[in-house]
């Protein structure tokens, strides 16, 4: 399961454009700038004949309640924008999702978070942490909440605190689970040296500064505590060539990357090494990293990697719209209809037995000296 990845491939450019400014969203890619980094026009995949059965369901279903958990929230975080029907946070602070926030989306981070727990065989966390010394704990960007929910029923003891700009997370929790709205992109207002444990899972595309990510998370922890960071590699790669140039799993790789740089918020974790750079510039000590490849679909002879390549590709198909919709539109300006036939073409490679795509899962631990 644990093997190691090809070198990281520098392809950002060597200085980024400027963040998108808040309330205006970004301005879409020009065709030249699409062309330049081998993204194909969106015309490209309503060309293709695609049959009825390979269009991606987009029918909505709906699960528990929207209620946020914070009571003094101001009405503003509730104040989301639509792009084609589906809703993303609001510009608060100079914070901008590009997942959506809705109903359909929350359910199908309910299906991610389990996918995550195949793919760390079960553990919420690979940090070495000793139990008993457990007592505060962080974890910034908490989505639906569930892996605070798990951390919180495994440690009993400890408070757990999940925070994201969102009020997605259910509001029956554990009581030593509470949820804040927070946007981890500016500077924390935690205390020095009060958390034990710190925790930041696939947060690519959310963070717009790595290294002021880990400085930050280096400040709130305690010494001794530790900080996790788990995230995926952003394009498929695939060691026959099955993943051919051009072909959908090869742009979404093109396309997620210079989102990112347009956005200011990168998507390339892992290609950048940025883990491992915030967490040394920051200072923590013994950093560990456990590096996992992820078939995407069912191709993979070894038993336990398709498991984790079927729940991958499980997790994603939940909303396959949802995850692509922000980018494809906002930044590369595709219409809905291209949109959707892009996705269609995507979710169609990775069920083909013959396509042997993966990408690469990295968790990072660090600890802040005593
Ligand atoms: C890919 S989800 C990960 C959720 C959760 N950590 C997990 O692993 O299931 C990314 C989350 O980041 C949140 N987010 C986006 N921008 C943020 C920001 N600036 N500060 C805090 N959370 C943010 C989104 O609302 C979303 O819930």
């Amino acid at each position: 399961m644990v093997t190691s990845p090809k070198s990281p491939q520098n392809n950002q450019a060597s200085s980024p454009p400027p963040p998108v400014a808040a309330g205006s969203g970004p301005a879409p890619l020009t065709t030249e700038e699409q062309n330049a980094v081998g993204i194909l026009p969106a015309s490209h995949w309503t060309d293709q004949p695609i049959e009825e059965e390979d269009t991606v369901d987009d029918g909505a279903s709906s699960i528990g309640s929207f209620t946020s958990t914070t009571a003094s929230l101001s009405s503003t975080i509730f104040e989301y924008r639509t792009v084609h029907g589906r809703t993303y946070h609001g510009e608060v602070g100079n914070a901008e999702a590009w997942e959506p926030n809705d109903q359909r989306h929350v359910e199908a981070m309910e299906i991610f978070h389990h996918a995550m727990l195949v793919q760390l065989d079960g553990k919420l966390y690979l940090s070495p942490l000793d139990k008993k010394k457990v007592h505060r704990v962080l974890d910034i960007a908490t989505g639906n909440g569930l892996w605070a929910i798990d951390f919180a029923d495994e440690f009993p003891n400890a408070e757990v605190i999940g925070t994201d700009v969102s009020a997605i997370q259910p509001s029956w929790i554990p009581p030593n689970v509470k949820f804040e709205i927070d946007d981890c992109n500016r500077e924390w207002t935690w205390a020095e040296n009060s958390f034990d444990f710190i925790n930041m899972r696939m947060l690519v595309g959310v963070v717009d500064d790595w290294d002021r990510l880990f400085r930050n998370a280096f400040r709130c922890c305690k010494p001794g505590g530790y900080v996790e960071s788990c995230g995926s590699s952003i394009s498929f790669l695939s060691d026959d060539g099955s993943v051919k140039e051009g072909s959908a799993m090869d742009q979404w790789g093109k396309v997620f990357t210079e989102a990112g740089k347009r956005l200011g918020r990168p998507f390339t974790l892992i290609e950048d090494d940025l883990q491992r750079k915030g967490m040394e510039a920051a200072g923590f000590v013994d950093i560990e990293f456990v590096d996992i490849q992820c078939p995407m679909g069912v191709w993979h002879p070894e038993k336990k990697a398709a498991e984790r390549g079927l729940w991958y590709k499980i997790a994603i198909e939940a909303d396959l719209e949802g995850y692509i919709n922000y980018l494809c539109n906002l930044v590369m300006g595709w219409t809905p209809e291209e949109t959707k036939m892009y996705a269609a073409a995507a979710k169609k490679e990775w069920n083909n037995p013959k396509i042997h795509g993966y990408f690469w899962l990295r968790v990072m631990y660090g600890r802040k000296p005593e």
